[in-house]
């Protein structure tokens, strides 16, 4: 199943929401520029901050191309979403000056508790393959590896290593308590929570909020043209309210980390319908 985050597919509604419990999305920025050939050495820096910032080089003829990521957070729950972008430029421009910035990009990281990946069978006729955490060359190469195994019935010795079902490792018991007090929390505070505000008003060209009273609330967009959509914010995957992400015009969920464009359609799952419009 290519989709990002595994969907329900041929497994139950049951055994996929205990599979999703397992996964914590999260979202990660870089950005990117050039800088005079061999301004930097052709390696990988990081820190060891939580969240971490990475430095990567890409060697051209005439320049190198350097990319700087980090700000990872939970997907949705972050309000300004921009300010990431602001701290990733002026970090890079510290450590580099001469960088001319042309690019930036936010993507989805998915880690799971004990760190490894789940790659293996979640049901019959169905493989999958997720919880790289960042590390997608080298796990989506072992992935690639067992799902030939796995459809031509040879046996692999990694099986047991990354299996969907495995054991508990030490320490990952805490990690994911951690990570699933999400659900309840957001569910329970963005439910009763007052909106951001009563009417379409304040509400910009190109821009989101959460509008309407305590009761009722709407997830409102207004498109560069001034035409207003209005949606459920109900996630459509276990019930949270989705917010508005500023730097990339998306619906997100703070509890299980779906995506929505502007006008309600999925971007990435686990919500697999749209929001509804109102
Ligand atoms: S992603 Fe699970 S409730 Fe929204």
């Amino acid at each position: 199943m290519a989709t990002n985050n595994p969907l329900v597919g041929l497994a139950s509604v049951t055994s996929a929401t205990l599979l999703q419990t397992k996964l914590s999305l999260y979202t990660s920025y870089a950005v990117g520029g050039r800088v005079p050939s061999e301004t930097v050495p052709e390696a990988l820096f990081w820190d060891t901050r939580k969240p971490y910032d990475y430095v990567r080089i890409d060697r051209h003829p005439d320049f190198d191309y350097v990319i700087y990521g980090g700000e990872d957070h939970k997907t949705g729950q972050k309000n300004d979403t921009e300010k990431a972008y602001a701290r990733l430029v002026a970090t890079l421009k510290n450590i580099i000056p001469k960088v001319r910035i042309d690019h930036r990009w936010s993507g989805q990281v998915i880690c799971t508790p004990d760190g490894l990946p789940y790659i293996g069978e979640n049901a019959d006729y169905q493989f999958v393959a997720t919880g790289y955490c960042g590390n997608g060359i080298t796990f989506g190469t072992i992935a690639a590896m067992m799902a030939r195994d796995w459809a031509t019935g040879r046996k692999n010795p990694w099986t047991d290593l990354f299996a969907v079902d495995r054991k508990k490792i030490k320490g990952a018991t805490w990690n994911y308590l951690r990570e699933n007090k999400d659900y309840p929390y957001y569910m329970i505070k963005d439910w009763i929570a007052r909106p951001e505000s009563d009417s379409v008003k304040e509400l910009k060209r190109g821009d989101g909020m959460i509008i309407g009273s305590r009761a009722k609330k709407r997830a409102v967009f207004r498109d560069d043209q001034g035409k207003i959509f209005q949606l459920s914010p109900v996630c459509t995957h276990l019930g949270c309210i989705v917010k508005w992400n500023p730097a990339e015009s998306t619906w997100d969920c703070p509890c299980h980390g779906s995506r929505f464009k502007p006008t309600g359609e999925v971007i990435a799952g686990p919500a697999e319908e749209p929001l509804s419009p109102i």
